[in-house]
């Protein structure tokens, strides 16, 4: 089959050859370390162009000058939002947060403190999720932290407001929902906001993983979850080297179902498919 050149979606903004494709492939993949690969044109196409367009400009190659250019620091942000895939939800793989209450918080030494990593926030369903186990199991004034971080600075500013559409709480305990959080009224109808006081245990930052990490501290659990997926077997092993430094001794590390440590590293030990130990 004849290789194209360019390819055609349905708005004005809808033209890339080869090269600007592949001049944004070797900039994500620098910057956050995501393999786009050459079938995620369109995406590209469908996510840039409406960008493009609201700063009129007329190519993806003039875009792109935009963001490496000094001028305009804040638009390489902006392609970052764009570009990275933030699907998340409340309960998403419930198993991990059974293994959460039943296995890591029941032989949890009561008082202590509990600090939890939540590494790929994005939105924050994964943060409010764990905050909940945790007022549940260890009540609402014990000493545990949630630190949320994320690479997109657009999906920490939603996590961090804690305001979600009630039809989008699929897999949230009705229970939750009346004990955690505030529902909505008048021109907020239809949403409901996370309480303070399960607010007032999490924090949330940027943090790219891709990079030297930031000064964290050390957790009892990391979640790393369905971002991996976006990354070559090269960075996974320096992401996953880079975390595990934070995990204190006994604590567990934890990746998406469709994601393995296999191979990456040889610090933990397996627990169960996607759940892994650093030894005491
Ligand atoms: C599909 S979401 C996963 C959210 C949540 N962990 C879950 O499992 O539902 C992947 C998140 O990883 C973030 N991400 C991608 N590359 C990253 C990087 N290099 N550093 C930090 N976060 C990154 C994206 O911005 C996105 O919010």
């Amino acid at each position: 089959m004849a290789c194209l050149p360019t390819i055609m979606v349905a708005n004005e903004h809808s033209e890339i050859s080869t090269a600007e494709f592949a001049q944004f492939q070797k900039l994500i993949y620098k910057i956050a370390g995501i393999s786009l690969a050459d079938t995620k044109k369109v995406l590209l196409v469908g996510r840039l162009g409406r960008r493009l367009k609201s700063l009129g400009l007329s190519s993806f190659g003039e875009y792109y000058r935009l963001v490496t250019s000094s001028a305009s620091p804040g638009e390489l942000q902006t392609m970052v939002d764009l570009l990275t895939t933030n699907e998340t939800y409340f309960f998403r793989e419930e198993a991990h947060f059974d293994f959460l209450a039943r296995t890591v918080l029941a032989k949890h030494p009561a008082n202590a403190p509990f600090d939890v990593w939540s590494a790929a926030s994005s939105t924050g369903e994964e943060i409010y999720t764990i905050s909940f186990v945790l007022a549940d199991t260890l009540g609402l004034d014990a000493n545990w932290s949630i630190t949320g971080s994320d690479i997109s600075t657009a999906v920490l500013a939603t996590a961090e407001r804690g305001l979600y559409w009630l039809e989008r709480t699929r897999g949230l305990p009705q229970s939750y929902l009346r004990k955690y959080c505030l529902k909505g009224v008048r021109s907020q109808a239809g949403s409901f906001m996370v309480a303070p006081e399960i607010k007032r245990h999490t924090r949330f930052i940027q943090v790219n993983l891709n990079q030297t990490l930031p000064a964290m501290g050390k957790f009892h659990v990391i979640f790393l979850r369905n971002v991996m997926i976006y990354f070559d077997a090269d960075t996974k092993r320096q992401v996953v080297a880079r975390l595990v430094e934070h995990l204190r001794p006994g604590g567990y590390f934890i990746v998406g179902h469709s994601e393995s440590l296999n191979g990456l590293t040889e610090t933990l030990r397996t627990v169960k498919p996607t759940i892994y130990q650093l030894p005491e």
